[in-house]
């Protein structure tokens, strides 16, 4: 039986990829603030669920994930789902410092502990949440866009780490555009996709071991321009 660990399942997408793979024959630990939802989602499949509520933000999360793994002897997939993002207008140091704490340093901590696992297990597949935020800088709310692409180059860097240390460790950056969470804020959304139908094609992508994938594909387009956009139009947006 294979075991995954999904981080951040309360809800959104992380909840919809838990229930998932427990529907799917895999033992899954679930992680989140909200204690009684995820104790919803155990009660769907008991058998098959393993739950530990804790707040990433705490940097605690080594010793957190550790007693979910040491309960579940052990995992082969971490799907890193957890994020934060507030609309900034005021630009207030303390919105950017949470949306940091969570998208970069809780993170990094998670990351870190997983690669080094796998690496002491010999293989593992790391599955991390990033965004099409991250390939440009963005005004309305700066350090998201800034710790996705935060996340996008550390999970390249892994991905070379794995590569020099010649393990199967896979390492699968997937890059949603809109999806209808509650994370998904601001007025100006397009090509919105259901949570239902992004888990659907993230849980693909998990199973190919995909590299990166864009969230709904056609994302891939909207990509391609926004890299290309020179910075001095990107600028005027
Ligand atoms: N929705 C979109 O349009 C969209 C687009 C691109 C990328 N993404 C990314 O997709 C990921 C999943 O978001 P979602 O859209 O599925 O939204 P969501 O429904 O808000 O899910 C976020 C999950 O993260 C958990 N979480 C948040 N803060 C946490 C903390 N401090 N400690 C522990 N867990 C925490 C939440 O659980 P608790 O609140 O119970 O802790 C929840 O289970 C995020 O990284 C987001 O940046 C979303």
């Amino acid at each position: 039986m294979k075991k995954v660990l999904v981080v951040g399942a309360s809800s959104g997408m992380g909840r919809e990829l838990a229930l998932k793979f427990a529907e799917n024959r895999f033992l899954v630990g679930i992680t989140g603030r909200r204690k009684s939802l995820l104790k919803e989602i155990q009660s769907l499949h008991p058998n098959v669920i393993c739950l530990r509520s804790f707040d990433c933000r705490k940097m605690n999360n080594s010793f957190e994930m550790g007693q979910l793994k040491d309960e579940m002897k052990g995992f082969d997939l971490l799907v890193l789902c957890a994020g934060h993002g507030e609309i900034n207008k005021s630009l207030d140091f303390e919105l950017e410092k949470d949306t940091n704490t969570l998208n970069v340093q809780a993170f990094t901590e998670i990351s870190v502990w997983a690669f080094n696992y796998f690496v002491q297990q010999g293989g593992g597949h790391l599955i991390v949440i990033t965004s099409i935020a991250g390939l440009r800088g963005g005004r309305v709310a700066p350090a998201y866009n800034a710790s996705k692409a935060y996340q996008i180059h550390y999970l390249e860097g892994l991905r070379q780490r794995a590569g020099r240390l010649k393990l199967p460790i896979h390492i699968t950056d997937i890059r949603p555009g809109f999806v209808d969470t509650a994370m998904a804020k601001g007025g100006r959304r397009f090509w919105v996709v259901s949570k239902e139908k992004a888990t659907r094609q993230i849980y693909k992508h998990i199973l190919r071991k995909t590299e990166i994938a864009y969230i709904s594909k056609r994302w891939r387009l909207i990509a391609w321009l926004f890299k290309l956009l020179p910075a001095t139009f990107y600028k005027k947006f």
